[in-house]
């Protein structure tokens, strides 16, 4: 949900039909509801709602349509563009919208992106950010939300994406656990299972609630980067695009660098795996035979 033009489409159409940002500035206005089903993992198959922002359509939702639009949410995404002029306007949809989701779907997490974050001179968007914050959750009244900055141009949508699949996934905890028993098996300083087309995290080895702030061991010894998942995700959608445009597919990758050495690879049907050690012992192919020999217990 959001204003038309906020950016809705184009970042679906990036995360989930892998385009590129420099083609969406070439996507017209959605009209009404465009509706993609994405299989994500095996049978956990994600129903996207893509609410075309004019006015009418706006209006059609919260009246005509309320009842098909507001039932069986999981996930309300409202995106806010950062640079609009109409924020009352906005925010009195927003609270339209909260009063369908709590009339047909009181349990539906509902997440808002302060979205083309990227207009924003730098040195001025925490500002800017914070302010809009207290905007949103003043206007979100007693529901809790949660707010990300985004923008297209650079990781920060794979972040906010992340957080929102992850709170669609029933296991993910479970995953958390085996993934840590798998990096311990492997010396590794941290495992990230990524969904296969998307690359949108799944669950990490590292505590979700410490991932920001390196205070878990291993992590904490190797002051890994607060931003490395949503980057890891940017940078090999990009270069599973230019795979493409070669017409070759991206299959693996690996990386021995002098402090470390990190193994992508296929772990199940619908998941990447990366593997990042920091001890010179370990061989890449002993990750990569450990990779393997995991495969069965992650499928
Ligand atoms: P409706 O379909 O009418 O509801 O609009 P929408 O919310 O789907 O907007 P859309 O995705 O079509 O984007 C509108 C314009 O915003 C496009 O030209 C995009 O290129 C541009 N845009 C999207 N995201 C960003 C961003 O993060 N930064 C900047 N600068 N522009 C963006």
């Amino acid at each position: 949900m959001g204003a038309s033009g906020s950016g809705k489409t184009s970042m679906r159409s990036m995360i989930f039909s892998n385009n590129p940002a420099s083609l969406t500035s070439r996507l017209g206005a959605t009209i009404d509801v465009e509706q993609n089903h994405v299989r994500f993992l095996g049978d956990l198959i994600l129903n996207l709602w893509d609410c075309g922002g004019q006015d009418a359509f706006m209006d059609s939702y919260l009246t005509t349509q309320r009842s098909t639009i507001f039932s069986h949410v999981g996930v309300m995404i409202y995106v806010f563009d950062v640079e609009t002029r109409e924020m009352s306007k906005d925010l009195e949809y927003y609270r339209d919208c909260l009063e369908g989701l709590t009339q047909f779907s009181k349990e539906a997490n509902v997440f808002l992106l302060v979205h083309k974050m990227d207009l924003i001179r730098e040195g001025d968007r925490a500002a800017v950010f914070q302010r809009k914050v207290a905007e949103l959750e003043k206007a979100s009244g007693e529901t809790g939300v949660k707010v990300y900055g985004t923008s297209i141009y650079d990781e920060s949508l794979y972040k906010a994406w992340s957080s929102i699949v992850n709170t669609l996934i029933p296991n993910a905890r479970n995953l958390s656990k085996h993934l840590r028993i798998f990096a311990e098996a492997c010396s590794a300083t941290e495992v990230v299972l990524f969904e296969r087309t998307t690359f949108l995290v799944i669950a990490t080895s590292s505590p979700s609630d410490t991932s920001d702030t390196f205070s878990s061991d291993p992590v904490a010894a190797h002051k890994l980067d607060p931003k490395r998942y949503e980057r890891t995700s940017e940078l090999i959608k990009s270069f599973k695009q230019s795979c493409s445009r070669l017409r070759e597919e991206f299959h693996s990758l690996e990386l021995e660098l002098a402090e470390f050495t990190a193994v992508l690879d296929e772990m199940t049907k619908n998941t990447y795996v990366l593997v990042v050690v920091h001890d010179p012992v370990v061989e890449t192919a002993a990750i990569k035979m450990n990779i393997r020999m995991a495969r069965r217990k992650f499928e």
